[in-house]
């Protein structure tokens, strides 16, 4: 399986997602600060794998400073600092909740911090594989054989420790013997559907097409696709899910041609503290992402442009979440509550 992320002699390897498919290549970070920006720049994307990186990030500022005293204030400046690069992934600020008290832990000695740190970072990165395995389980009780499956951006092994959410569920899908095929939305204006889904399938061996966002509703009207199964950003107490731009035009096509559409997500995406998908934060990207297309300009100069990151899938239009303690079937609050 593809290695995202990888604590490797001190330093922190992450796989750029911004040269695949057509390049293969590792980014060392050495820095909180060079983590931090490999977030911000997305050359490590998607809700889990960017806490996972977080996480490897506050290990890396633990051991910036010889200085006892100072290590305490310098690993929470790269806490603060981790914590602004992307406001909506809901992992990103759990994992770091999770390092914060790692911290807190050690008391007035800081001397075994260092230590601490890295072996909760790796805590994150195996704990995460594993729930991905879980969650795969779970959701393959909701794959028909054969299915083709319909999903949105990339919620693989790219977005996460490994194996993944969505192509989690297909991959345990495939590996019982079901026979998948899946449609990937491009996924304007990246291309996280076309460069690192497609990507990623075809080197797990499974079936894998291509279609612009604006397609979607062609397929399902010709009944092409069996169900929908997309990944998390932040899912609020009741249900309502943000997830990549595109996602909530889905879910109401999926409604429209009666195609199941299911949420896979690891509990740590849940955020209680928000009652509606209304209150979730919502990253603004720069206009330069959807102005230019392969370096040319493609918007008149002077035209403004909208680029929200995600948008939000109100609870009603989503069959069921899939997560590591099992499927949550509406109503969501209520079964959201009892898995916690
Ligand atoms: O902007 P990105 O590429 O980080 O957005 C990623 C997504 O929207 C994923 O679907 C989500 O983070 C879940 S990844 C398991």
């Amino acid at each position: 399986m593809v290695l995202t992320l990888e604590w490797k002699n001190g330093g922190l390897l992450l796989l750029d997602q911004r040269l695949l498919p057509n390049q293969v290549s590792y980014r060392e970070c050495r820095t909180w600060a060079e983590v931090a920006d490999a977030i911000r720049e997305m050359v490590v994307r998607g809700a889990p794998a960017i806490g996972i990186a977080a996480a490897f990030g506050v290990a890396l500022a633990a051991g910036e400073t010889g200085d006892h005293g100072r290590m305490v204030s310098e690993i929470r400046r790269a806490i603060a600092g981790l914590r602004s690069t992307r406001p909506t992934a809901r992992n990103l600020f759990w994992a770091l909740e999770r390092m914060e008290k790692t911290v807190s832990s050690a008391g007035s000695d800081p001397t075994g911090l260092p230590r601490l740190l890295l072996s909760e970072a790796r805590n994150i990165l195996a704990e995460d594989i594993e729930i991905n395995r879980r969650i795969g389980e779970f959701g393959n009780e909701v794959v028909p054989d054969p299915a083709r499956i319909l999903t949105h951006c990339n919620a693989g092994a790219l977005a996460t420790g490994g194996f993944g959410t969505a192509l989690g569920v297909i991959r345990a899908a495939a590996a019982s013997g079901k026979k998948v095929s899946v449609i990937a939305d491009e996924t304007r204006p990246l291309f996280q559907g076309a460069r690192l889904t497609a990507w990623e399938m075809r080197e797990a061996g499974i079936p894998v097409k291509v279609i612009t966002d604006g397609a979607a509703g062609f397929f399902l009207a010709r009944k092409e696709a069996d169900l929908i199964i997309v990944g998390a950003d932040r899912i609020s107490a009741n249900g309502d899910t943000a997830n990549k731009i595109g996602t909530y035009s889905l879910a109401i096509l999926a409604q429209a041609h009666q195609v199941p559409f299911y949420v896979a997500a690891p509990t740590s995406t849940i955020d209680l503290s928000l009652a509606r998908g209304d209150l979730i934060p919502i990253e603004e990207r720069p206009a330069e992402e959807v102005e230019t297309w392969a370096g040319e300009r493609i918007v008149p100069t002077g035209v403004p442009v909208g680029n929200p990151a995600f948008d939000v899938t109100p609870a009603r239009l989503i069959t069921a979440i899939i997560t590591e303690r099992g499927l949550v079937r509406p109503p969501f609050e209520e079964g959201i509550r009892r898995i916690f």
